[in-house]
């Protein structure tokens, strides 16, 4: 299949099963998605919600954040866990304020500490609509069972090959939809567990599905 069959059969899936509703999707803005993107890395959807939305309360904008001190930062984010992020983010937040504009680009936004690969995908495509390949676990889990991808989630090949095969099928248009398509089918149907491969839009050409390989892929990590 070809790179806009998958963005059709995803985005049309995500406009018909996909969650519309999530407050970071809400009058999106650049600042917004990094800090709902941050909180959920490693952090489900629903422990989110109640600290995005005190987060937005307590620094409504990315200025007010720079100008926090650490222990409002730090206390915000009480109970969320991997605390490295909370301090990324305020210090992401005071080298955007110093540059004064919010990056818009993949390049200078990987240049600003905190913001990786992932983060600045997210952004671009989120926040811009615009060009921004992401992997993440839930693409991770995706894309190894689409294409049968053997090998373990943080292993060097493996990644290379998931950035590359996202950065092929990552569309020119439609980003935001796209993006969210493959968290939301990853989070809610391509499930580590249980996975729903009744409901879709993949299913036909899904190598796992086909080798009925579902439960095996991706390969568990090894400790
Ligand atoms: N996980 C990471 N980013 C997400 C997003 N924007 N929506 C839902 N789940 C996510």
């Amino acid at each position: 299949f070809s790179a806009d069959d998958f963005a059709t059969w995803v985005i049309d899936w995500q406009q018909q099963q996909g969650r519309h509703d999530l407050p970071w999707q809400q009058d999106v803005s650049p600042y917004k998605v990094l800090v709902s993107e941050l909180m959920l890395q490693q952090t489900q959807v629903s422990t989110v919600i109640p600290y995005f939305e005190r987060w937005m309360t307590a620094f409504p904008d990315i200025s007010q954040l720079a100008q926090a001190s650490q222990e409002q930062v730090m206390g915000l984010w009480q109970g969320l866990g991997y605390y490295a992020r909370a301090r990324n983010l305020h210090k992401a937040a005071i080298a955007i304020t110093e540059r004064g504009r919010f990056p818009d680009d993949l390049v200078s936004l990987q240049q600003i500490p905190g913001i990786g690969r992932y983060t600045a995908g997210a952004i671009m495509s989120f926040a811009y609509d615009s060009y921004g390949p992401i992997v993440d676990g839930n693409v991770r889990r995706l894309f190894c069972r689409l294409f049968a991808l053997e090998g373990s989630p943080g292993q060097s090949a493996l990644e290379k090959q998931l950035w590359q095969l996202a950065e092929q099928l990552t569309p020119q248009h439609h980003n935001r939809r796209f993006a969210q398509a493959l968290l939301d089918l990853g989070a809610t149907v391509c499930k580590a567990r249980q996975p729903g491969c009744q409901d879709c839009p993949l299913q036909t050409v899904c190598l796992a599905h086909q080798q009925d390989r579902v439960a095996e892929l991706p390969t568990p990590k090894v400790k």
